[in-house]
């Protein structure tokens, strides 16, 4: 008797524990109530910002959505982010991005499949994917990557002297003016002498695409020749390759940063011909788009506010040496050995990728899983998508505090929720390039606020806003434009340079 009792009690446990283990998040019914199509109508309408708005609304540890069968899982919290971090293979970043990346770019299955393979929790055997971004590791991470800062640093400085200084009087769309000076920067540090972005129509079409990924993903299934005749996207996305596949051919990349060098190789043995330049544009998409806007935001910030733009002009000051030229000219030489001493520059780019987040990251759900612990374990079914809203957890004011909502330019100084922040990733797949991009935006901050005073032509500095609907970029651009007229601190010959 006290024999099958006790096994009763086990079994029923058993089952209790496995109804536990089996519980699914909760599911959030559509803001437009209609059954079955609303949230397919949400997401018509806003677009990759209608899981941030989940998320940000909800602030749950995770909530679940099902479009067309598929189920959304989508993260509003930081609680169950721990177990998620601990799976890489089985909520796989990678798989998804390899689907997005071959989708957005338009390769071919055998492409994909390569660069897909062995992504899995369950498969062996190395991975095209997981081979170019260790290569991107190990370059970023050896003295060849502190040697890329230094040659940004170089290109930056070089910049500013040939660039044309904006006439005091005339008025410019700021972002338009980041977005060209940005981009130049960086593409001649990524591709070198040769850059193919210094066409304009290359630039032109690369920004069309960076605002329209999302078309790009969702027509991508309808013949190329249907696509490129309703929309100008897909002929944006050709430009480019066509260019990049030119520079690549002629063998211009020998001048080109050692990434693009490491890259050829991998891609060259693994991919369809026609494919190597489409995965080199996807390179640079994923880099520029990134960057361009977070450079805007910080340039926006920093100038925006009198007492931040005084502390980061002290804290470059403080590691610039002057000297006068014979012929009287002020030469200013900032100490790029000493950029990381101006604190608040560092933590202010952060802090634009906290505050400005407006990105999503998804992991594929590769095998069933339970994730979470305690009240907060829930069964993950395979085949679903799970999103971590990056804009929910950025905001969560018992993680950041009661400032959560506000721009904290040297909240990066201090100790900061490591897991709750999603600017550059976190665990596996965290940003490989995040070094590279913050010396990039910083050496360019610093010259552009010795240089330069920026006044809104209205007078005081307004929210231009954001829109993160179409672009799959971390940080969106402004939606307004923010119309500043810039004018020269000191003597137009005056120089600013970086010292080794
Ligand atoms: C301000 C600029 C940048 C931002 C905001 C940014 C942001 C991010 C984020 C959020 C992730 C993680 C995505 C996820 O886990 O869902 C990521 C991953 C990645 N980023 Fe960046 N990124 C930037 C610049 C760069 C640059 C310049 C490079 C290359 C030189 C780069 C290369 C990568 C790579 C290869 C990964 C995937 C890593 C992996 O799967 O192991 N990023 N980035």
């Amino acid at each position: 008797m006290i024999v099958s009792l006790t096994s009763c009690i086990l079994v029923i446990g058993r089952f209790v524990r496995s109804q536990d283990r089996l519980r699914e998040p909760p599911c959030v019914p559509p803001s437009i109530p209609i059954p079955h199509i609303g949230h397919l109508i949400g997401i018509m309408k806003r677009r990759m910002q209608y899981f941030s708005d989940i998320g940000v609304t909800l602030q749950e540890p995770i909530a679940k959505i099902s479009i067309l069968g598929t189920n959304f899982y989508i993260i509003g919290s930081v609680k169950i982010m721990p177990f998620i971090e601990r799976q890489p293979r089985v909520l796989s970043s990678r798989s998804w991005f390899a689907k997005f990346v071959c989708t957005l770019v338009g390769c071919s299955k055998r492409s994909l499949g390569n660069f897909e393979a062995n992504l899995g929790a369950t498969t062996e055997g190395d991975s095209m994917l997981l081979e170019g971004v260790r290569t991107t590791k190990r370059i970023l991470n050896s003295k060849t990557g502190a040697d890329m800062n230094y040659d940004a640093a170089r290109i930056v400085s070089e910049r500013f002297k040939t660039m044309e200084t904006p006439n005091p009087g005339v008025e410019l769309n700021l972002f338009e003016w980041v977005k060209h000076e940005i981009l130049y920067v960086l593409s001649e540090s990524t591709y070198g002498p040769e850059n193919p972005f210094w066409d304009s129509e290359v630039e032109a079409a690369f920004w069309y695409v960076t605002q329209h990924t999302l078309a790009l993903c969702v027509t991508s299934f309808l013949p190329k020749c249907i696509v490129s005749k309703l929309f100008q996207g897909m002929r944006g996305r050709e430009f480019i390759v066509k260019a990049l596949d030119e520079y690549l051919r002629s063998g211009h990349l020998v001048r080109g940063s050692p990434i693009v060098n490491a890259h050829y190789p991998i891609f060259k043995a693994k991919l369809d011909d026609r494919d190597v330049a489409r995965f080199e544009c996807a390179s640079a998409l994923g880099s520029f788009a990134n960057t361009v806007p977070t450079s805007f935001w910080t340039i926006f910030h920093i100038f925006a506010d009198a007492n931040l733009l005084t502390d980061v002009r002290n804290q470059v000051s403080a590691i610039t040496t002057t000297v006068t030229s014979e012929d009287g000219r002020s030469i200013h030489r900032i100490d790029l050995r000493r950029l990381r001493t101006a604190t608040i520059l560092f933590s202010a780019v952060e802090e634009v990728s906290r505050y400005r987040a407006t990105g999503i990251g998804v992991r594929l759900v590769t095998e069933n899983i339970v994730v979470g612990d305690g009240d907060n374990r829930y069964y993950l079914k395979k085949g679903g998508w799970l999103i971590i809203a990056n804009q929910a957890l950025h905001s969560d004011k018992n993680v950041w505090g009661k400032d959560a909502d506000k721009f904290v330019a040297s909240r990066f100084n201090e100790k900061t929720p490591h897991l709750s922040f999603r600017g550059f990733g976190n665990g596996a797949s965290a940003c490989c390039g995040k070094n590279l991009a913050l010396y990039h935006i910083a050496s360019f901050m610093a010259i552009m606020v010795m240089r330069y005073d920026i006044s809104p032509v209205e007078g005081v500095w307004k929210e231009p806003e954001q829109d993160g609907r179409d672009t799959a970029a971390q940080v969106a651009g402004p939606v307004h434009k923010p119309m500043v007229r810039m004018t020269l601190r000191e003597d137009v010959k005056a120089t600013w340079d970086f010292s080794f």
